[in-house]
């Protein structure tokens, strides 16, 4: 094996930011791309938000939203590291596309608000990593504003997401009276607010502020004291292990906008994140980044439209193993079919640029014209095999769809069937009719649904909501009876011809697993 290519594999940081809108992602963001030197100035990526950022290339829909329809991937250097983010959208219409990122990371942040603790949106994320396993690293944000008492935060976290926490370090009061952070790990006290000089200051062999300073006076600092004590005595024993198995979140404090222990938390987590991964394929051998020595990878994302005026198509790669070389020649397992790949880019914020070469770990884009669909498995070498089926998701929302002009019956099948096919919705018939019903995990996915099917198959769609349903599927399919299906718990067939009920409400399907008891119902994640 080829050693400057192992020395670049080892050198990759992959992972995605998880946190519920306005927790502060997007700050966390911008501060990790100006320490690594990848932005210059402060607003590159908020402004995004705002349309200030050139948004000429993005879809239409993300520019009337202002939002990140699909997430990219931003990448720089650190230390000798080189950090790749996996953005997720942090807004509340946020899409399966949102789920499939957190397959192609190796670890995860998951940025808290201290006033909110955990909220819906976070925790939907951490299921996700959790069944994947992978270590998630905790940042709790705004400590300069008033928010909940530290402990009471840990002990949500444990008890909301069903995981031990550590802290890394403590704050020292909170708010107006935010003094700084108690740094357990790197056993030092490091100062809000104050000059580079002072920033540290140390402590002693007892854990006490080594040095005579205002603070040690302060009821906050024998607060923090009091906690960090009992956290020694009662709480989670520090495990790397425990960290690398998902099964520990170290928990660092910190304040985003004023720029205060995020370059602390990325230097610790970049000592503990995991380098690339192996993955496992369909027959259970493992793909190791360095030992498998070709290059192969899979498709989690197709970016539609990224640029209108060619109707480009880019499908997101996460590199597996070995080498991407600009030229070189890859195969797509489904199809068995090979081609060169002279066309691929790579991401920075909303920079795209064309990239010669990439390395497991790293995310590159391959221009698409029809060809990839999403869990797709590229390979370099002669011999093709198929990573791991991505999961799919429950869906949350449905919607009947029906072409508004019914000349345009053909287009509007061949449209759909791709478009589920490349894994943007989800599709669904009921079971005479055939009503053609769509699921999708947020709204936004039905938005750009029918933004495509407009632009890119000439159809105009008309979708009328049937609501929130709570979908699920069924283990012993031959003993339902089509009589149990009502308006209340819907029976439907899923693209692969499986039955789901889809039920109005947790009342509708508690009631409907009472009343027939042998029916055996599971969701998908
Ligand atoms: P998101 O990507 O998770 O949705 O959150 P984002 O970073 O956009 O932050 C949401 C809001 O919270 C922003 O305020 C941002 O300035 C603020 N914020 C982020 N980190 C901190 C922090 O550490 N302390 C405090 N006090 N505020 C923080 P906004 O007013 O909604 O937006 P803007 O006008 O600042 O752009």
């Amino acid at each position: 094996m080829n050693s400057n290519l192992e020395k670049d594999i080892v050198s990759r940081r992959t992972f995605a930011i998880i946190s519920h809108p306005d927790a502060g992602k997007t700050t966390i963001t911008e501060k990790l791309l100006l320490f690594g030197g990848a932005i210059r100035d402060a607003g590159t990526v908020k402004g995004k938000k705002t349309g200030k950022f050139a948004t000429s290339d993005w879809m239409e829909i993300e520019k009337q939203r202002g939002i990140s329809v699909t997430s990219s991937v931003m990448q720089f250097d650190y230390n000798g590291s080189r950090v790749n983010i996996l953005d997720t959208p942090g807004h509340q219409d946020f899409s399966e596309d949102t789920y499939r990122t957190l397959m192609a990371v190796d670890s995860a942040v998951m940025v808290v608000d201290a006033a909110k603790g955990i909220e819906a949106q976070t925790l939907k994320l951490f299921k996700v990593c959790k069944m994947r396993g992978i270590p998630i690293f905790t940042f709790i944000n705004k400590l300069d504003r008033q928010g909940k008492e530290p402990l009471e935060l840990i002990e949500e976290l444990e008890e909301v997401l069903g995981i031990h926490a550590y802290p890394m370090n403590w704050p020292i009061g909170m708010g107006k009276e935010f003094l700084g952070i108690y740094d357990r790990y790197n056993k030092r006290i490091e100062q809000f607010r104050t000059d580079e000089e002072e920033r540290f200051l140390p402590i002693d062999d007892n854990g006490e502020l080594a040095v005579e300073h205002p603070m040690k006076v302060t009821s906050y600092y024998s607060q923090a004291m009091d906690d960090i004590m009992l956290l020694d005595e009662a709480g989670n024993a520090y495990s790397e292990e425990k960290i690398r198995r998902g099964e520990l979140t170290p928990v660092f404090f910190g304040s985003a906008l004023t720029n205060f222990g995020v370059q602390t938390f990325l230097e610790t987590y970049l000592q503990f994140a995991p380098t690339p991964q192996p993955r496992i394929t369909e027959d259970e051998q493992f793909i190791d980044p360095v030992e498998h020595g070709e290059f192969s990878g899979f498709i989690f994302k197709i970016q539609a439209n990224m640029n209108p005026a060619h109707r480009d198509r880019i499908a997101f790669v996460r590199i597996v193993s070995g080498k991407f070389e600009r030229g070189m020649n890859m195969t797509l397992s489904r199809t068995g079919k090979s081609f060169k790949v002279t066309q691929s880019t790579q991401f920075l914020a909303d920079d795209r640029e064309t990239v010669d070469e990439a390395v497991a770990g790293d995310i590159i884009g391959l221009y698409d014209t029809g060809t990839y669909q999403i869990g797709d498995t590229v390979v370099g070498g002669k011999k093709t095999f198929h990573f791991e089926k991505l999961p799919q998701f429950t869906p949350e929302l449905f919607v009947r769809v029906t072409a508004k002009n019914v000349m345009k019956s053909k287009q509007f099948h061949k449209g759909i069937l791709q478009l589920v096919q490349e894994g943007a919705i989800q599709y669904y018939k009921t079971l005479h009719t055939e009503e053609v019903i769509l699921g999708a995990v947020g709204q936004l996915q039905f938005e750009v649904f029918e933004h495509r099917m407009k632009n890119e198959y000439n159809v105009e769609v008309k979708m009328e909501p049937i609501g929130s349903k709570i979908a699920r599927w069924i283990e012993n399919e031959e003993d339902v009876k089509e009589s149990m299906s009502s308006g209340r718990s819907m029976l439907v067939k899923d693209r692969f011809d499986n039955l789901v009920f889809l039920f109005e409400n947790e009342f509708a399907m508690r009631w409907f697993a009472d009343k027939n008891e042998n029916i055996k119902l599971y969701s998908l994640l």
